[in-house]
């Protein structure tokens, strides 16, 4: 299925289980993959970038194997187990694969070289190379891009200050630490996601947080773990506006993942004017987990400011949807979506205004603004699948039926979006 078609909805009734965390389901393979024993994880996401991150792992030599739906069991034999790999190793379109994996392989004592797709491959790599550098590693990009060619080498223990916000640069470094001489420290400027922080305690290490600073100490070793994976909060989040914008919507999201530094979208949803309830059932590996339900009432207006931008990094195309009919959504301080799986800024606009929905572009963000119901188009999603579903729900709200062109690319992080959407109409 390349092309979706979307009805306009009068509005939305369900409850709904979404796909596994991406994010955490990447740290648990990588983190099981370097650790002793047999680690089980359920609730794996059957989406193409974490089965990069699998593909990738079982290149390097790590047995994994797959049972029921969701179920993984990745046997770990340490940082020692992993081997060389003769042939490319694949991160797809898979930013975090392809940055997290580099902090691993920055300290191994063999040449590894990742690549990935057309997409990845503009994406800007320098932000890792430079920490790893720093910490003892040669690494060779086509100036600043993938392909990586990594020469791993013994690593020192390094304080990093990064120049932006980013937990796949935070990961990369502190994987790296694990297996440095000493004490390695980032200090984000921002707090980002804290999933490696989280899930290294679970696979049995010591990590110390300090604010925005966090510090490993190198040499420590990972025992297995069995571990499940909650629901994907940044999935969870396009039913969640699409709920907030039709007024008399409801949908439930059962058991997602509620890990403060991702659910900021929360209490955006409630400026707007929309219910949240969240129901928080349990803690499991340090992440926090339960049940949000979301009863929409309409319109309102919204103005997200630099300083909310990194706890809604993921979010932001979702968020544009809820001015696509009424109200006003301007975005400041995000140029970081320009560097996402497509430049995410022009993306959502040229998009939007295909659905016939006012929208604007600026360097570091934009502005829908609603207008009443749009006529509905034709809109492609630029090979990036949160494009692609944030496209589909702002559809709804068309007066026409709207075609969403590349719609398969909500294959990376949830290949069942299309089959979903039908069932919430009420
Ligand atoms: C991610 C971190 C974020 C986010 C990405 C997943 C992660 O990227 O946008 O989808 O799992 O660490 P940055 O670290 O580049 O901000």
């Amino acid at each position: 299925m390349s092309d979706a078609k979307i009805e306009p909805a009068k509005r939305l009734e369900g409850r709904l289980r979404v796909p596994g965390d991406k994010s955490i389901a990447h740290r648990y393979a990588l983190l099981a993959a370097l650790a002793r024993g047999a680690s089980r994880l359920s609730g794996y996401p059957p989406g193409a970038d974490c089965q990069s991150t699998l593909a990738c792992l079982r290149a390097l030599g790590v047995d994994i194997t797959s049972g029921a739906p969701g179920v993984v069991t990745v046997r770990g034999e340490g940082f020692g187990g992993l081997r060389a790999c003769t042939e490319a190793l694949d991160a797809g379109n898979s930013g975090t694969t392809m940055r997290m994996l580099t902090g691993v392989l920055a300290g191994r004592p063999f040449v590894s070289v990742l690549r990935g797709d057309a997409s990845l491959s503009g994406r800007p790599m320098r932000r890792v190379i430079e920490p790893l550098e720093r910490m003892g590693a040669c690494i060779e990009s086509t100036d600043g891009h993938a392909p990586l060619t990594i020469r791993g080498k013994p690593l020192r223990a390094v304080a990093y200050e990064p120049a932006k916000p980013s937990a796949q640069v935070k990961s990369a470094v502190l994987l790296a630490g694990l297996q440095a001489d000493g004490i390695t420290t980032i200090t984000e400027p921002a707090a980002t996601r804290d999933h490696t922080e989280r899930a290294l305690v679970a696979f049995g290490a010591r990590v110390a947080v300090n604010d925005r600073t966090v510090s490993i100490e190198g040499g420590q070793l990972l025992e297995a773990q069995g571990l499940s994976i909650p629901g994907d909060f940044s999935s969870a989040a396009f039913w969640m506006v699409a709920a907030a914008a039709i007024p008399g919507s409801r949908i439930e999201i059962e058991d997602v993942g509620l890990n403060p530094t991702r659910t900021v979208l929360i209490d955006v949803l409630r400026r707007y004017g929309a219910h949240v309830t969240v129901q928080q059932s349990h803690v499991e590996a340090g992440e926090l987990r339960g049940n949000v339900l979301v009863r929409g009432t309409g319109a309102g207006n919204l103005e997200i400011t630099p300083s909310e931008v990194p706890g809604l990094i993921d979010e932001l195309p979702a968020i544009a949807t809820l001015a696509a009919r009424e109200g006003v959504v301007t975005v400041h301080g995000a140029a970081e979506l320009r560097v996402k799986e497509s430049d995410r800024i022009a993306a959502l606009v040229t998009g939007f205004r295909n659905l016939g929905i006012h929208a604007e572009e600026r360097p570091d963000g934009f502005t829908v603004r609603g207008a009443g119901a749009p006529a509905g188009g034709t809109a492609d999603a630029h090979g990036d699948h949160r494009i692609a579903m944030a496209l589909a729900i702002a559809a709804l709200g068309a007066r026409h039926s709207s075609t969403i062109t590349g719609a398969h690319a909500v294959a990376i992080s949830y290949p069942g979006f299309f089959e979903t959407l039908p069932t919430l109409r009420a």
